[in-house]
């Protein structure tokens, strides 16, 4: 099978190691790809916006199966424009990653299926939307509409922070288009956790559930980031939670979507929260999580590409996903100044050491390669993986390698996994 993987982070350095040991791959073409997939697959220098040059590449090259893995040119229609080529593609539709492009589709998607009675309302003007900010009171969440590359939801604890994010939104455009509308929902407490699922439109397969850490700072502090590490299983999640709330929101949504005529097919990301009165949705994101992948797919046990094929073709009910039991622990390094501005540029060091060992897997996110020397080229720059029989086993073997890799302005959290970690938990 000849294999386009559209992505160029860690998420996709992590599909594509998977995608390379499958025997059903022939070749595998990486657009635009990094200097980490580059050793497991061809780089093609095309950007994951360009749809155009996708499709045209696409078809010079006659590939079997496209995979997307951000959600911006899911978005933007990708998908569709490759299936109306004739191609298997896995990843949803332009209207079906509504569930992640528009906070207020979603929204209302789920309250008109009876989904969820969280209490919202969706304003496309400043001055209203400051004025149920006022009548609601803090705390709040404030959520751009559309996509904000994960930076346009704020959790408010005060109505000055909700008013002052508003007109973020609204007035400065700070996320361009996707501030045109606001949606003000209920905010909730408690522990979050990502469910993600396979889905061909009909048939729901879960994956093992995964816990991230979104802020930069030790302790859960200081700015949103993409995420700073993660780890798989969560225990907060058992088995009986997990199918609780596939059963009750994520199977339902799959079947909200194609009733109303927009089916959703590939990875369909839940973000829950764990309150006291049971799990609530938060957001749905229409593709794997970044750092999440990195996490899941290391133990994943299935041919990830026959899995991948098969939600495309939507024979996924053929499938029975094989999960290891090992734990896998995520720690992400970014670039000195991320998430503001950072630096670019830095010599990487000590990677191929960090690896070593077979159950670490370093996957590339902003990197270059210049005369086989490993430079910085993004905001994070890698994630180490480590699995492990138990999370103290995964976290060391995951730092003992991190303490490997060196480069000027390296950042990373120590306490990721500060939840199961005994270290942490002892004080
Ligand atoms: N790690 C959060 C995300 O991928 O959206």
């Amino acid at each position: 099978m000849k294999v386009l993987l559209v992505g160029s982070g860690g998420r996709e350095h992590a599909l594509a190691d998977a995608i390379s040991r499958s025997p059903l791959l022939g070749r595998l073409y990486c657009a635009p790809g990094n200097a980490g997939i580059a050793q497991v697959a061809h780089s093609v220098e095309i950007q994951t916006e360009d749809i155009d040059a996708l499709c045209r590449f696409a078809e010079e090259k006659q590939v079997d199966l496209v995979v997307i893995g951000p959600e911006r040119p899911l978005i933007m229609g990708l998908a569709d424009r490759l299936r109306a080529q004739g191609r298997l593609v896995f990843g949803p539709s332009a209207a079906a990653a509504r569930l992640e492009g528009s906070k207020a589709f979603t929204a209302e998607l789920l309250a008109r299926h009876g989904l969820s009675d969280k209490e919202f309302a969706v304003f496309d003007s400043p001055e209203a939307a400051k004025a149920y900010v006022r009548e609601q009171g803090a705390p709040i969440v404030v959520k751009a509409d559309g996509d904000a590359l994960g930076k346009g939801v704020k959790v408010c604890d005060t109505i000055e922070e909700a008013e002052q994010f508003v007109d973020d939104v609204m007035v400065r455009r700070l996320f361009g288009a996707a501030g045109n509308r606001v949606v003000i929902e209920q905010c909730l407490i408690g522990e979050e956790c990502t469910i993600k699922v396979f889905t061909d439109g009909k048939a729901v397969l879960p994956m093992v559930p995964s816990q991230d850490h979104k802020r930069i700072g030790e302790g859960d502090t200081g700015a949103n980031t993409g995420g700073m590490g993660c780890y798989s299983p969560v225990p907060a999640v058992d088995d009986n939670l997990q199918q609780q709330i596939v059963d009750s929101v994520v199977v339902p949504t799959v079947q909200a979507m194609a009733a109303e005529g927009a089916p959703y097919t590939g990875t369909l990301y839940a973000g829950c929260i764990l309150t006291d009165q049971g799990p609530e949705l938060i957001e749905y994101n229409c593709r794997f999580g970044d750092p999440e992948a990195q996490v899941v797919i290391p133990r994943l046990q299935s041919d990830l590409l026959e899995v991948l094929a098969a939600t495309a073709e939507g024979n996924l009910a053929r499938i029975n996903l094989q999960w290891s039991d090992q734990v896998a622990a995520c720690v992400v390094a970014a670039s000195a100044g991320y998430p503001q501005q950072y630096e670019k540029g830095k010599l990487i060091t000590g990677l191929e050491d960090a690896a070593a060992e077979p159950q670490i897997h370093v996957y590339h996110a902003g990197t270059a390669c210049e005369d086989g020397r490993y430079y910085t080229a993004g905001g994070r720059v890698l994630a180490v993986t480590a699995l492990g029989a138990d999370y103290d086993e995964a976290f060391n073997r995951a730092y003992a390698a991190m303490e490997k890799i060196r480069f000027e302005g390296m950042y990373y959290r120590r306490d990721i996994g500060w939840r199961v970690r005994s270290d942490c938990l002892d004080g």
